[in-house]
């Protein structure tokens, strides 16, 4: 039986859902809703499903097993809490709230509800994450730089909340060095600039370092949207090997088994190798696809795995911390924001 959703949120983002959907065996849309009547209806038209203007009309549906929300950030808590309130499993967009508090607020109601919650972190779902998972363990990283440089976004994002601007995008690549760094950090420290091209208070570049275990390891996240055409870099450096890679398809993979000599020479058993990570499908469909399976009774054993509202937290909490910790000068844990 396909998991019988219901997309609240008919902008841009809820289309491009819709459509990711579109002949899957394990998802089947029943209705889409939005606050703006127009848009609700356009989108009604263009699914072939009934329209609601009211998320909470959907949950009175006997036949809405989960509830996708694609509403902007600050709408998501109360669509998420009525959704997990009411037993249903919940696919909300990254990222997850506005506020770290609220944010927490949902995971707590995640948890309490027992259905699944996951957040629309698709990146995980690409096959360079894949490599990552299976490659990271073998050089235990204490160091990781990651940049994520790109156009100019569109102007629904253009408010001056950490959530918003170049914060929207960032999210991403904040939730994949949490990931892949093994979960949240002690503490942020960051660089911004707002309003360079679009005249306000957006945010337009954050650059952050994110510190572990005390400092033991870190990651540093260079991001703008200003960067157009500029090589997006991916590199972790460990204990016992590297990773690298310039365009997320070549994958380089440097390892040894320690560093016992000193001087300018490689080390002791180094091996060199790549791994290739050819296109594969939509990745925001197979994020949706691991929804619908996870909430069919079929959770992953295994990485890649999707974010759960917990890890979606802390994913906001660093970037509401980084935007702190630029405007203040200083260090912002993470312990301070919940
Ligand atoms: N995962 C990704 O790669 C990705 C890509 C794009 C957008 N997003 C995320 O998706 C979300 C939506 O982005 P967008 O660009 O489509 O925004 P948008 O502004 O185009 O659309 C949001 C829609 O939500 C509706 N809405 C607001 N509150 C509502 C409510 N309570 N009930 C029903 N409808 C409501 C608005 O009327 C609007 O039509 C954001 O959180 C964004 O960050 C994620």
């Amino acid at each position: 039986m396909p998991v019988s959703v219901a997309i609240v949120g008919a902008g841009q983002r809820g289309l491009q859902l819709a459509d990711q959907m579109a002949g899957s065996e394990r998802l089947r849309l029943a209705a889409v809703c939005d606050v703006d009547a127009e848009r609700a209806e356009a989108a009604s038209r263009r699914l072939g499903v009934p329209a609601e203007l009211d998320h909470r009309r959907l949950l009175e549906r006997r036949d809405v097993d989960a509830i996708l929300i694609s509403t902007g950030a600050r709408w998501h808590a109360p669509v998420a809490l009525d959704a997990l309130a009411a037993g249903r499993h919940v696919y909300c967009e990254k990222p997850l709230a506005d506020t770290p508090a609220t944010a927490r607020r949902m995971a707590d109601a995640a948890a309490a509800a027992g259905t699944v919650a996951l957040v629309g972190y698709q990146q995980r779902f690409t096959p360079f994450s894949a490599a990552l998972a299976a490659e990271l363990p073998r050089i235990e990283p204490v160091q990781a730089l990651l940049t994520a440089q790109r156009g100019v976004m569109n102007p629904q994002y253009f408010f001056p909340d950490a959530y918003g601007g170049i914060g929207d995008f960032v999210t991403h690549t904040i939730d994949m060095a949490l990931w892949t760094m093994g979960g949240a950090p002690g503490g942020v420290t960051a660089h911004l600039r707002r309003g360079t091209i679009t005249g306000d208070r957006t945010i337009e570049y954050l650059s952050l370092i994110l510190d572990f275990d005390g400092g033991e390891r870190s990651a540093t996240l260079v991001t703008s949207m200003l960067g157009i055409r500029v090589t997006n870099l991916v590199e972790y450096i460990g204990g016992k090997g590297t990773l690298w890679t310039t365009d997320h398809r070549t994958v380089h993979v440097h390892t040894h088994p320690e560093i016992h000599e000193a001087g300018n020479k490689p080390p002791a058993g180094l091996e060199s190798r790549t791994v290739d990570c050819p296109p594969g499908g939509d990745t925001t469909r197979a994020s949706l696809e691991h929804f619908a399976a996870w909430a069919g009774g079929d959770k992953p054993a295994a990485a890649p795995h999707a974010c759960t509202f917990a890890e979606g937290a802390n994913a906001l909490a660093v970037g509401v911390a980084a935007v702190l910790a630029a405007e203040q000068g200083r260090r912002v844990t993470l312990a301070e924001l919940s």
